[in-house]
This record gives C-alpha cells, sequence and structure tokens, in this order.
C-alpha cells in the first residue's frame, strides 16, 4: 500500500537574498612572485554603495580587473546572482552587466561628450542579418536611441549641458562624471569605479558624491576605489580594506575610522 503522496510543504527555497550579490570566494591573483591578491572573500550588495580602499599598491585595481575578467585568477570564484562567472570573458561579463570606469581619465579626444558616452552602447549593439538588408534605416534608429540613452545617462549625472563639447574644452571635474555617465549608460547591475575623485577640487569631489548617492539603487552593486577618505566615509554603507592584497577589515564607515589596524596601515599615513 502507498503511502498518500506527500505535498512538499516547502515549495522550493528562495534564495532571494543572494539574487543579486557578487560573491567573491578564496580569490588570489599573482604575477610571477608577486602575490597580488591573497585568499580575497567579500561579498559586494546590491543596493549598497561599497568602498574599497587601501594603499598603493594593495590590489584594488588588479581586483577589478579580476570581477571584470580583464585578469584571470589563479584560484578562488566569482559568482553574480548565483552564477559562477570566474571564468565568462570581459565581453560576457559585460553582456551580464559588468560596467567600470578606469583610474585615469580615457575619454576619446577627437569625439563630443555624448560620442564617447556612445562607445560603449555601440560596442555591445547587435550585428545581425537584418543590417545586411537595412543598414542605414536600422543604424540611424539605433544611433538615435544611443544618443537619448548618452544624453539622460548625462542628465542622471547633471552634466547633459556638455554632450556636444569636446573633452579638451572641459574641467576634469566634468570628464570624471562623463566617464561615469559612460559607464552607467548600459543601466549596469555591477558598476566599478576606480578613483572617480582622482584630480578632483573639492568643489568637483562634492558634485560627484552627491551624483554616486543618486546612483545608488536596489539592483545595483556600485563599488568605488578612492584615496578621498572624506569621500568615502560620507557615500559608503561598507567599506573594505584591502592591504598588500589581502582584506584588513571591513564595516561601515564608522567601523572602519575606528579600526586600528586600518588607521594603522592607512588611515594615519594619509594624513602626512
Ligand atoms: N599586469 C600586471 N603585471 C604585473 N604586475 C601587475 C599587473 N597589474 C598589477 N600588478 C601588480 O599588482 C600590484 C597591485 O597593483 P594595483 O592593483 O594596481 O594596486 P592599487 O590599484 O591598489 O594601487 C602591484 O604590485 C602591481 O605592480
Ligand atoms: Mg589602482
Amino acid at each position: 500500500m502507498s503511502e498518500a503522496m506527500a505535498v512538499p510543504t516547502v515549495a522550493r527555497a528562495t534564495a532571494t537574498v543572494d539574487v543579486a550579490a557578487l560573491v567573491v570566494e578564496q580569490l588570489a591573483l599573482s604575477f610571477g612572485g608577486n602575490e597580488v591578491l591573497r585568499d580575497v572573500n567579500v561579498r559586494l550588495e546590491a543596493g549598497e554603495i561599497t568602498g574599497l580602499i587601501g594603499p598603493n599598491g594593495a590590489g584594488k585595481t588588479s581586483f577589478f580587473n579580476c570581477l571584470t575578467g580583464l585578469y584571470a585568477p589563479q584560484r578562488g570564484s566569482i559568482c553574480f546572482g548565483g552564477e559562477n562567472v570566474t571564468r565568462v570573458p570581459p565581453t560576457g561579463r559585460a553582456a551580464r552587466g559588468f560596467s567600470r570606469s578606469f583610474q585615469h581619465v580615457a575619454l576619446c579626444p577627437e569625439l563630443t561628450i555624448a560620442e564617447n558616452v556612445m562607445i560603449g552602447l555601440d560596442r555591445e549593439a547587435a550585428a545581425g542579418w537584418l543590417d545586411a538588408f537595412l543598414p542605414l534605416a536600422r543604424g540611424r534608429a539605433e544611433r538615435a536611441r544611443h544618443r537619448d540613452m548618452a544624453l539622460a545617462a548625462l542628465a542622471r549625472l547633471g552634466i547633459e549641458q556638455v554632450a556636444d563639447s569636446l573633452p579638451a574644452q572641459l574641467p576634469p571635474g566634468v570628464l570624471r562624471l562623463a566617464e561615469i555617465a559612460r559607464a552607467i549608460a548600459g543601466a549596469p547591475r555591477v558598476l566599478l569605479l576606480d578613483e572617480p575623485a582622482a584630480g578632483l577640487n573639492s568643489v568637483e569631489t562634492r558634485d560627484l558624491a552627491n551624483a554616486l548617492k543618486k546612483l545608488r539603487g536596489p539592483d545595483l552593486v556600485l563599488v568605488v576605489v578612492e584615496h578621498d577618505m572624506d569621500l568615502i566615509m560620507d557615500v559608503c554603507d561598507t567599506i573594505h580594506v584591502l592591504n598588500v592584497g589581502r582584506l584588513l577589515a571591513s564595516g561601515s564607515p564608522a567601523q572602519i575610522r575606528a579600526n586600528a589596524d586600518v588607521v594603522r596601515v592607512y588611515l594615519g599615513e594619509e594624513d602626512e
């Protein structure tokens, strides 16, 4: 006699908590004998602004390069939205919504700000068989759509008025915001900003802080590498401290500020 079919009381495990987080486990990267990242374990949450700080050479940019697939770590894993993307190449990560800005301004001087912002969008545009038949009409429509997306990204950062200017005509603060506009134009789900305040004056830095706070969103993992401690303490929900490739501390701005190890190896040296 068979037992009555049991109806599972728990239909399905819901893993909503993990869905949008970027989870890095036991990440290790080295170049020759130089161990650049050692056993880095970190959970980068959507909906937060995460700060990543540490002295020069700590491995911050290398960590970003591992996240975007530019560098292949020797060990460890990177999972986003529950998917292991450790072996996914940079194009595949871009397709999954990974986006970044670079430590040094990398705008094309011959292109207007709007055109620079559109570069990222044009790159991901599909070139299907239809293009062979309708190259002009389709190309024109796509370009118009990309320009609208670029203008929307510039507007989110409050600099839509410079859309048709060339980079050489603009101050560093605006160029930094333009780079961030390029990084957000495609509606990323992971946004990595490498020293966005480098070279900015205090007014430009304040504008940047306001812009970053507006970018915070429930579906975005936003990570900022920065040396400007006031900016980091102001905008971040969680801060991770990297020191010679190892995670030294993680916590809220208040916890990081009060952490004796952090003060010793990093914050102290900032006051020199
Ligand atoms: N492509 C590379 N080849 C060799 N060494 C590298 C490479 N990229 C980074 N490194 C080394 O990794 C270490 C960390 O550099 P980096 O990630 O740029 O630090 P940070 O951004 O924290 O200043 C440095 O010692 C640097 O020389
Ligand atoms: Mg760096």
